[in-house]
């Protein structure tokens, strides 16, 4: 049932470009438009949101940070996200013009689901998204809209976090299109650029080879850091966690802006970094702050892994490995750039001899609070 591979997540890391296409099927409709019927919120409530509260743990929550800047931009509603066991118990504001959004693979996380409770008690519209069918979270919210990615066995997620980015760009987009903003030509764009996603995610497996090589000579260390600016600071944080989780060893994330703000203290001689690197297009001073950053750190002795767009050359002198990502929007990069980060630690934990789907200590679904 593993499909030929060694452990279930190598099957659905592997499964990713089809469980982004699965997501999308349906939703875009011939004229490049989204067609989210299913959300039974009507466009006139959804044009009266005028806040939108993320909600979730672990990876999900990862997922939600990703989706505020996308909400954010497209929608110029302001969002908030929170890790669900917090929220619940800090007496947060809401009423009926706020949606929450809850994101969970499973459906069962029981912060996620004490958190719409209260939010439901409050008044607020949930939106669930969700990846199993009939499960508590979206049984209890007023809508959902799930992610087609199949059953996850593994217990870290993988191919359930893309398909949670292609949900929360989903409402984003659609949030957009639905109140009219001035960035309706480029929520097109972005929803033709979108479609063809799921290629760029293959494309990026075809060229994991380097990074497994790269996690092999590096097994015998103690620490990696991961640092990212943007969209790229979460895609970091899940880099971090994927590593925690799966090869027991210590890993952070940071927002590579905080570094002269106390982290830079943590470089030392050799010390791995992963480095996600925004688009040289669009955000341009973003990228060149973050070119800087690496020159900083390896100044300090730091051993530079850095994920660059392809045709990015200013990253280049820098960087002792250079992982290649596709040409996205801004935006989307998390789906292509968060790809070799669970590569790495996946083939990092197989290297020091770990079970990589049953890591030590945690389950699945955490059902208790
Ligand atoms: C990390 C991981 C966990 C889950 C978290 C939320 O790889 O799997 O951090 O993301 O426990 O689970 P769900 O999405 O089921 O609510």
């Amino acid at each position: 049932e593993k499909g030929g591979y060694d452990y279930f997540m190598l099957k659905e890391i592997a499964e990713q470009p089809k469980a982004v296409a699965d997501t999308l099927l349906g939703r875009i409709d011939a004229a490049g438009s989204l067609t989210l019927d299913e959300l039974r919120i009507s466009p006139g409530a959804l044009r009266e949101v005028d806040k939108v509260v993320v909600i979730a743990c672990g990876t999900a929550f990862h997922a939600g940070m990703i989706a505020k800047y996308a909400i954010e931009h497209w929608t110029r509603i302001p969002c908030e996200v929170e890790l669900a066991s917090e929220f619940r118990y800090r007496d947060p504001i809401l009423d009926p013009q706020t949606l929450v959004i809850a994101i969970s693979q499973s459906g069962e996380t029981m912060d996620t689901l004490m958190a719409l409770r209260h939010a439901r008690e409050q008044g607020s519209r949930v939106l669930a998204i969700c990846n199993t069918n009939g499960s508590t979270i979206p049984r209890e919210s007023d809508a959902v809209l799930y992610t087609h990615a199949g059953p996850e066995v593994a217990v870290a997620s993988t191919k359930a976090f893309l398909t949670q980015l292609v949900a929360c760009y989903l409402v984003a987009l659609y949030l957009g299109q639905v109140r009219g903003t001035k960035w309706g030509d480029e929520i097109r764009a972005v929803i033709r650029d979108l479609a063809q996603i799921s290629g760029q995610v293959e494309r990026v497996l075809e060229t994991m080879e380097p990074v497994r090589e790269l996690a092999r000579s590096l097994a015998h260390k103690n620490t990696v850091l991961f640092l990212g600016r943007h969209v790229g600071y979460p895609v970091a944080l899940e880099g971090a966690l994927k590593l925690k989780e799966l090869a027991y060893m210590h890993a952070e994330g940071f927002a590579a802006g905080e570094l002269k703000h106390g982290p830079i203290a943590l470089i030392e001689e050799d010390l791995p970094v992963v480095v996600v690197v925004p688009s040289p297009r669009g955000r341009s001073v973003l990228h060149d702050k973050i070119v800087s950053n690496i020159q900083e750190i390896r100044a300090r002795g730091a051993r530079t892994i850095v994920i660059a767009e392809e045709g990015d050359e200013a990253v280049v002198p820098y960087a002792d490995h250079l992982v290649r990502i596709p040409v996205t929007p801004t935006l989307l990069q998390p789906l292509v750039a968060t790809v070799p980060l669970q590569v790495f630690a996946c083939e990092l934990a197989t290297a020091r001899g770990n079970e990589v789907d049953q890591p030590r200590n945690l389950a699945k679904s955490v059902t208790v609070e």
